[in-house]
């Protein structure tokens, strides 16, 4: 494979000083995801042996600067001719479906962003702490998952294992930057008092839009769908009952999710807030008597999911409601690939 037994370096993204030694391409860098990977990749001190940056051909040619260092965009074609030997792509379904398998022909290892392969059975939906363990050498298009599952996903999973997961109710509050850079110029537009043709149907500034994606025919949208089918896949058990309504808020720094949570086994609220503590990953603000719960005002740039408002469901027996929130486009996006390719590295590009 490209660049086996090349790279000495064990990694983590837990662990300060990391060197991560691989020829990384990041395609979109020029997007919202794309500018993300390079703050993670920066804050955790991760090295690269060399880096490329690649976006479409309206951007070929411009300069990004990177750790005291200036890049020229690359362009797709460009990018398969070098091998690199990790892609994150985070450039849309589109450009993924055209460009994941030529990459992975030249044997790159791409971990992709978009919803293109997270349902196509051959392909690894991957949230490290959860399932990174099934990664093998050979996978060449793993993907990421959308980021409202990952980080409900993150907080379910150790639920699952301790009581067993029966069904889930779920209400998004997704912020803008979930769309690109597009809908976040649209909200200060709007903010700004200049309003003109935005991303989405109506303006999105004093309002909340019930609708993310397109519209399926069974009435969700295909975001609501998505949280269904991936939080299956991951978790790998498909009886768990999972009902979602997805909206967007004029919000920027990370979606927020109430969930209620029936399961199979009765619990202990404060057991359940220990297993949030320790879960990796995740931190527990959940003191209401001194305000403290999970915010996107607070949550923006960090790479750890939010979990409080830990309560039990006094309808229903065996059943809790949580708020969940992360910044989208680290752990929702960014984080969570980056820590795919540290696996990656660290177990298949490994001496
Ligand atoms: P570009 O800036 O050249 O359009 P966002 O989701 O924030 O809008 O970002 C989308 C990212 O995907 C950008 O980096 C964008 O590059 C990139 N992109 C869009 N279309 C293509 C394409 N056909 N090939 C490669 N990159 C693309």
């Amino acid at each position: 494979m490209s660049g086996a037994g090349k790279y000495r370096n064990v990694v983590s993204l837990q662990t300060p000083q990391i060197k991560l030694i691989m020829k990384l391409a990041i395609v979109g860098a020029t997007g919202l995801v794309g500018q993300e990977i390079l703050r993670v990749i920066d804050e955790h001190n991760l090295e690269f042996s060399d880096l490329y940056l690649v976006a479409s051909s309206r951007s070929v040619g411009k300069e990004i600067s990177f750790k005291n260092k200036i890049y020229q965009v690359k362009g797709m074609e460009e990018a398969v001719s070098i091998k690199p030997d990790v892609a994150i792509f985070s450039a849309g379904g589109d450009t993924s479906l055209k460009w994941a398998p030529r990459f992975a022909e030249v044997g790159t290892i791409v971990i992709d962003n978009s919803s293109a392969w997270r349902m196509n059975p051959k392909h690894k939906l991957i949230v490290p702490e959860i399932n990174a363990g099934i990664l093998r050498i050979d996978d060449r298009i793993i993907a990421n998952p959308n980021c409202s599952t990952i980080q409900m996903v993150l907080a379910l999973a150790p639920l699952q294992q301790k009581y067993g997961l029966k069904r889930l109710v779920i209400a998004t509050y997704q912020s803008v930057t979930g769309t690109g850079k597009d809908a976040v110029d649209q909200l200060m537009q709007e903010r700004s008092g200049n309003e003109g043709n935005g991303v989405y149907p109506y303006r999105i500034d004093l309002n909340v839009l019930p609708h993310i994606d397109v519209f399926m025919d069974n009435g969700y949208t295909k975001e609501e769908m998505k949280m269904v089918h991936e939080t299956r896949k991951i978790l790998q058990e498909e009886s768990i009952g999972i009902t979602a309504t997805a909206v967007r808020i004029p919000v920027i720094g990370g979606h927020s999710e109430a969930i209620n949570v029936e399961l199979e086994e009765e619990f202990d609220l404060e057991d359940v807030r220990d297993l949030m503590a320790s879960a990796p990953g995740i931190i527990l603000e959940d003191d209401i008597d001194n305000l403290k719960y999970p915010m996107p005002l607070h949550a923006h740039g960090r790479d750890e999911v939010f979990v409080g408002r830990l309560r039990r469901d006094e309808s229903q027996p065996k059943t809790l409601n949580m708020w969940v929130v992360a910044d989208n486009l680290r752990k929702g996006a960014a984080t969570n690939a980056v820590q795919i390719a540290a696996y990656m590295m660290k177990h298949y590009l490994v001496y």
